[in-house]
């Protein structure tokens, strides 16, 4: 028995991506965990304001996320899943966090480059001093440090993408525990998910993402099999016409492979998917592809439509989630308000 905790930015519909990086680990940790292990998946709506949008658009946003949650298997009466925004401690946390966290380590993190699409180069100097950089940006890996650590979870099932991240809430521990003299957080470990980084389908050295101002670039959990067979049709390979799985040499293709590989009901490998299809041609490739994800979407697909339209439902399993969360987080910070000389 332990704690999970995992997270989900409410930027549109899952992708590929977070469907098999995230969201069906977190359903199979679910059905398989220790039954006294706790689980937790947060909609962090306070992560995604880093882009600020209208608010009709937000409110919307947190509810198609929520409807997805459920629509992939998640059982809240199992798992515990809520609003971000909706237990304050996230934010109160984050401040205690950033006051012993490094601006060094941070000004080093991939992510707010890629954001800002400036390569690896770019530096807190030449940005922060523009006004370019948003603080909320740049701290954003306190934040989700703060996610973690406020409950105490053992075990964070993340993408590829999430690793570094992970590291730096690691370092939040040492950094608070050593200060303070304490072990009042703990350290928690990461779980990549098995299935390889999903690829952008337009271009595939760039991860699939929900901020790719491309649509064809992505397959959301809720796209009709006509949609996806529209997307993965429109897919970038290469001039070759036959099938091998080369994944340094040819990317789109390998990224095709994967993503069956991914889905598929017999759990062939990349490898062993290519080596099967040689002498396929590309087109053939794709109706596999195709098909497979149709398939296998298909009962997400419907869930999701009936629980989107049942706004009561969602209300209900978001008030339920905010008040289990903040159970745990409270015992949580009073433990740390205490190392730190807050408590009366
Ligand atoms: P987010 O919303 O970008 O993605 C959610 C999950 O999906 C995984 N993922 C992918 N996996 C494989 N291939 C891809 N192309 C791909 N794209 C996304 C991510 O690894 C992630 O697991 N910072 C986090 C949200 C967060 C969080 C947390 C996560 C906030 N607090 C605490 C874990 C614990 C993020 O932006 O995820």
């Amino acid at each position: 028995p332990g704690v999970i905790f995992s997270g989900i930015q409410p930027t549109g519909e899952p992708h590929l991506g977070n469907y098999l990086g995230a969201l069906r680990q977190w359903k199979r940790l679910q059905d398989t965990a220790h039954p006294k292990t706790k689980l937790f998946f947060c909609i962090v709506d306070m992560h995604a304001i880093t882009t600020p949008r209208p608010p009709e658009e937000m409110q919307e946003l947190r509810w198609k996320m929520m409807a997805s949650l459920l629509a992939v298997g998640l059982d809240p009466d199992r798992c515990t899943i809520f609003f971000q925004s909706t237990v304050p401690q996230h934010a109160e946390l984050q401040w205690i966090l950033s006051c012993t966290a490094s601006t060094g380590y941070l000004s080093r993190m991939t992510q707010w480059k890629s954001k800002l699409n400036l390569g690896e180069n770019a530096t807190l100097d030449n940005l922060g001093a523009k006004g370019l950089l948003k603080h909320g940006l740049f701290s954003y890996p306190v934040l989700q440090a703060a996610d973690i650590l406020l409950y105490r979870t053992t075990h964070v099932p993340v993408g590829e993408d999430q690793r570094q991240h992970l590291e730096f809430t690691r370092e939040c521990v040492t950094n608070f525990n050593h200060t303070y003299k304490t072990k009042c957080l703990v350290s928690p470990q990461t779980l990549i998910s098995p299935t390889r980084r999903v690829m952008s389908l337009t271009k595939p050295g760039d991860k699939m993402s929900k901020s790719d101002l491309s649509a064809k670039s992505r397959i959301l959990i809720t796209h009709s099999p006509k949609e996806i067979a529209a997307r993965i049709n429109g897919a970038t390979t290469d001039s070759l016409n036959t099938v091998t799985y080369e994944p340094e040499a040819r990317p789109g293709v390998a990224n095709l492979i994967s993503i069956m590989s991914g889905f598929d009901p017999q759990g062939r490998s990349p490898e062993q998917l290519g080596e099967e299809m040689q002498g396929y041609k590309i087109r053939e490739l794709k109706e596999a592809v195709a098909r497979v994800v149709s398939d296998q979407l298909a009962e997400v697909r419907e869930r999701y439509a009936a629980f989107e339209s049942d706004k009561d439902k969602l209300r209900k399993v978001s008030v339920q989630g905010t008040e289990k969360a903040t159970l745990q987080a409270g015992e949580t910070m009073a433990a740390v308000r205490e190392a730190i000389g807050f408590s009366d």
